[in-house]
């Protein structure tokens, strides 16, 4: 580990945040759905020379906007079923291949989530998460149990937040799309507004190999709502690709000229 001297590692961070503007940005997109619009906008094309090992389905979109290298990472298709490889396993790993790869100075990890009523959360919101955890990792052995829900933070931006007026919650992960009595008890246990597929998972990883990352997730099901998760979802699930694409192309426009310190 790096010394730091006498700060703490948080000063440590905070100071030592590059004082030059972001210039590369991941964003890490599970659904060829949520990617696509965000793939038009900013007017990406596919690597040719793919910097992930040969023969994976991960893709990477790649352009200049303003003064940002954007690269759109999407997982790709799944080799044997054709379906959008969601979920924590992919996102793990395309988060980890990224970073090495491109050296990003942020991680957005953009996508469509389920979100509680209880706690406000609408159709159509888009989120800003706080922190991450997961909820399906149970191991109810002391310090396990800690593990199994692997706490991070999201990078804080609080100018960010306050700019785009941007609604904030708890995010919690798991891999599965509906909540079992298990799962429930653990996502109210994270306190979660919140519930995704991936974006714990891209907070270790974050976290592990030092990256600022930040969680934007617009709101296709109401999780404690009447409706089936899976039919609402599918049904939400165009219209809402619209309000999250326009909250990240906001929130690109913001970052444009900022360092990470600013956000
Ligand atoms: N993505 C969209 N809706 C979701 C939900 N209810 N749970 C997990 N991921 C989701």
């Amino acid at each position: 580990m790096a010394s730091h001297g006498n700060k703490s590692e948080e000063e440590a961070a905070i100071t030592e945040a590059p004082n030059t503007p972001i210039s590369t940005i991941v964003i890490i997109v599970a659904m060829q759905t949520e990617a696509l619009p965000l793939v038009n906008r900013f007017q990406l094309t596919e690597d040719p020379d793919s910097v992930f090992p040969e023969g994976v389905p991960w893709v990477r979109y790649r352009g200049v906007y303003k003064d940002l290298n954007i690269n759109l990472i999407w997982p790709g298709k799944d080799s044997i079923l054709g379906v959008d490889s969601v979920g924590t396993i992919s996102a793990s790993l395309v988060t980890y291949a990224s970073i090495q790869a491109l050296k990003p100075d942020l991680i957005i990890n953009a996508g469509t989530a389920g979100a509680f009523k209880a706690k406000g959360a609408v159709i159509g919101d888009v989120f800003l998460a706080v922190d991450c955890a997961f909820h399906d990792r149970r191991i109810p052995i002391p310090v396990f149990d800690m593990y199994g829900v692997g706490l991070r933070q999201a990078h804080s931006t609080p100018n960010l937040v306050k700019e785009l007026n941007l609604k904030v919650g708890k995010l919690s992960t798991g891999d599965s799309l509906d909540m079992s009595p298990h799962d429930e008890s653990s996502i109210t246990a994270n306190d979660a507004t919140v519930k995704d597929m991936e974006g714990a998972a891209v907070a270790y990883v974050a976290d592990l190999l030092k990256v600022p990352a930040i969680f934007v997730k617009a709101v296709t099901d109401i999780v404690d709502g009447e409706k089936p998760t899976a039919e609402e979802f599918l049904q939400n699930l165009a219209a809402v690709t619209a309000a999250l694409d326009n909250t990240v192309t906001q929130i690109i426009d913001f970052i444009n000229g900022k360092c990470i310190s600013e956000l």
